[in-house]
């Protein structure tokens, strides 16, 4: 197989671009609210050091030893012959049911460009009522504004990995980056960031029950873009002599650090505005456009910054959950990329905009099942469910089934033996045991 080569920051840029998204800006502060703040965080950040980081590395392995879609990977470094692990490799199309809701989300920040222009509220109150009457209401917009966000990726996707999300990437994440740190420093100065630090930090253990605890590992997989054959895929087109440890740290530390500041940014701006934290998927609309609106002119100027980078950022990772799927398609069953985007993307289409319907009061009841409508059930079954399962796998043909002399082979230049030895472990035993019994509590518990 063919594949074009990253330059040697160019899989660091698109690893990070992967994993820094609305995962870290939109869903980890809210799930952290939901979710009871410091014992969340806390399981959240051990999942990250002792499984992601591990896992990170095994998926790369994996693509960089295959050089191959993550089906063909897993059926070709299986030493069983006619074997069934090339089944593992589906998880590449759990990529597409999170892209499904995920757009819808691209396309409320689309909104929020334009709001942040001409009518950002101007108190928590009226930014909560903006963003559920919209949510729950305005079906037309929302359905516009998910349309354009499908075609932006659906467009940068068919320009192809390399030439599409290098460029993006190189100028929108420093420009996040950028407009976070200026926030973060404001938020300092004000009251609510000493609450929003100890709500963050400090871990309160009766808040947490094996739903939390559930919802913080599949946080940690989803912001780390694991499970969905992303990082295999990206790891394809690794340059020969990349240091596969020290990139994989890189970014595992650059995404827990940028979801930390948004942490404390978003929670400081909600203490501060006696609001609580408890403001489910629409805590970064509420919490943030009052706060622009408070300092004027410039709030314009910083709001409508702040959205358009999250909006990339977005963009980038959402183009990263379709890759895997469209290397699939086109590797294995010889489509071309049009074809496989064709049918991709209005699989897409199509359970976005239920998801879009979903969270309207018109049709919330019928796009409601066992209690949970089709969003949080597309956001539920992938992150909570399907990422970890794959997690469970990815450790075991790691750690069972690829030859260990080969992973060696490729880890020890850049690891020293105990260094090897540690993470050879995590895969074969800690990752296996400690997923599943984070998954099989929530089944008894
Ligand atoms: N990691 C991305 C984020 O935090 C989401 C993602 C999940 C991207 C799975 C690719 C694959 O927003």
């Amino acid at each position: 197989m063919k594949v074009a080569r990253f330059s040697k920051v160019g899989f660091i840029l698109a690893a990070a671009g992967s994993a820094v998204g609305l995962g870290n800006i939109w869903k980890f502060p809210y799930m952290t609210g939901e979710n009871g703040g410091g014992a969340f965080v806390l399981i959240y950040l051990l999942t990250i050091t002792f499984i992601g980081v591990s896992l990170f590395l095994a998926e790369v392995l994996i693509g960089q030893i295959s050089r191959k879609d993550a089906v063909s990977a897993f059926e070709t470094l299986s030493p069983i012959k006619n074997n069934i692990w090339k089944y593992a490799g589906y998880m590449v199309f759990t990529g597409v049911l999170v892209l499904s809701f995920y757009t819808v989300v691209v396309g409320w920040i689309f909104k929020y460009i334009y709001i942040s222009i001409f009518s950002l509220p101007t108190d928590i109150k009226l930014a909560g009522d903006a963003f559920n009457g919209m949510v729950g209401n305005e079906i037309g917009i929302q359905l516009f504004t998910f349309t354009i966000a499908f075609a932006l990726i659906i467009w940068i996707v068919s320009k192809g990995v390399i030439k599409g999300i290098e460029k993006v990437n190189l100028v929108l994440m420093p420009a996040l980056i950028f407009i976070l740190v200026l926030l973060f420093f404001y938020a300092i100065s004000l009251d609510g960031f000493g609450q929003a630090v100890s709500f963050l930090f400090v871990p309160d253990w009766s808040k947490v029950t094996s739903n939390s605890i559930l919802a913080a590992v599949g946080q940690a997989f989803f912001t780390l873009s694991l499970g969905v054959g992303t990082i295999i895929t990206y790891a394809v087109s690794l340059p020969k002599d990349t240091n596969l440890v020290k990139s994989s740290i890189i970014v595992a530390a650059m995404d827990t650090a940028i979801a930390l500041f948004a942490g404390l940014i978003i929670f400081t701006f909600i203490f501060h505005f006696n609001a609580a934290p408890t403001q489910g998927a629409g805590l970064v609309f509420i919490s943030l456009p009052p706060l622009f609106s408070q300092m004027g002119i410039m709030g314009n100027v910083i709001g409508f910054l702040f959205f358009v980078a999250l909006a990339f950022a977005g963009i980038t990772s959402a183009v990263s959950m379709i890759e895997p799927s469209i290397l699939y398609l086109t590797n294995r069953h010889k489509m071309s990329r049009k074809k496989a985007l064709s049918i991709l993307g209005t699989a897409i289409y199509i359970l976005g905009t239920l998801a879009l319907l979903s969270n309207t009061k018109e049709f919330s009841e019928v796009l409601k099942f066992s209690g949970k409508g089709f969003f949080n059930i597309l956001d539920f079954l992938s992150s909570s469910i399907l990422m970890p399962l794959a997690g469970i796998m990815i450790a075991i043909f790691v750690g069972y089934f690829i030859q260990k002399e080969r992973i060696y082979a490729t880890l020890s230049p850049y690891l020293n033996d105990r260094v090897f030895n540690l993470w050879y472990f995590t895969i074969k035993y800690i990752i296996p045991i400690a997923v599943s019994a984070v998954m099989i509590n929530k089944i008894f518990f």
